[in-house]
């Protein structure tokens, strides 16, 4: 099986998954952040190198008060914890999106996790909060727009790659394989310039239910496909 170097996935699910259980809705994001723990290990056991997961959109803070409260808890205990599996897989991890919309302990978190996982280098994992692709975008134009109002940088050489050193994902190789799981067929804002080229795959399993067969699963099928890439078929 050739894995891929990148995998995306839009956490989706959790909700309904709970629904179906008779249980409240904070009761599934428990259980996705715990998947989403041992998703990690199983992602660098099979070798991949880059990982990337939509948390936290930025149209998630119209969710109910009492909701968006439960995930920032999340979010506070799992960036904490996030420390030890660094450790345990070596890995590097960083927060794409607008973290400054965020509660100043929880952005201080983000700080602490990113400096002390910098070390690793066998996975690097993106993890999106307060993300969307519009907003990085429109982020990323600013700060090129103020670098060239400032002079330093001209105008006739932007390209793809002068463009994509602006954005949150700076540096890192566009996914491979994007999975979204619970049976939505969206991309809802997620790594719309990055996507460009990338397998897609969806599946109906929601997010707590989604574990190491059926992310096989996905490597597999992505394995099937042909990948043109506009030109000539890989041989
Ligand atoms: C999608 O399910 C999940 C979310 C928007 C919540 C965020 C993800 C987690 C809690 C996983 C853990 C992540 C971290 C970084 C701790 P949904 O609520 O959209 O489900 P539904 O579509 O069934 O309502």
């Amino acid at each position: 099986m050739r894995v891929p170097e990148h995998v995306a996935i839009i956490l989706d699910g959790n909700g309904r998954w709970a629904k179906s259980k008779g249980m409240p809705r904070s009761y599934g994001h428990m259980k996705g952040c715990a998947n989403l723990e041992s998703i990690c290990d199983d992602v660098k056991d099979l070798g991949i190198r880059y990982f990337t997961v939509y948390a936290f959109s930025t149209e998630n803070w119209k969710r109910s008060r009492d909701e968006v409260e439960g995930l920032m808890k999340l979010f506070r205990s799992y960036l904490k914890r996030c420390l030890k599996i660094a450790d345990r897989n070596k890995m590097q991890v960083k927060v794409i999106g607008d973290i400054t919309a965020f509660d100043p302990d929880i952005q201080e978190s983000i700080r602490v996790l990113e400096d002390y996982s910098s070390k690793y280098n066998e996975l690097y994992f993106q993890i999106a909060l307060n993300y969307g692709s519009r907003d990085e975008m429109i982020r990323g134009i600013r700060s090129l727009a103020r670098d060239v109002r400032d002079g330093r940088l001209n105008p006739e050489i932007i390209d793809e790659k002068i463009f994509e050193g602006y954005l949150d994902t700076a540096g890192v190789p566009d996914p491979d394989l994007l999975i979204r799981t619970s049976g939505e067929l969206r991309l809802s804002n997620f790594l719309m310039w990055q996507l460009a080229y990338t397998e897609f795959y969806f599946t109906d399993v929601p997010w707590p239910d989604f574990n190491r067969d059926e992310l096989v699963k996905a490597i597999e099928t992505y394995n099937i496909r042909d990948r043109r890439y506009g030109g000539v078929k890989e041989e």
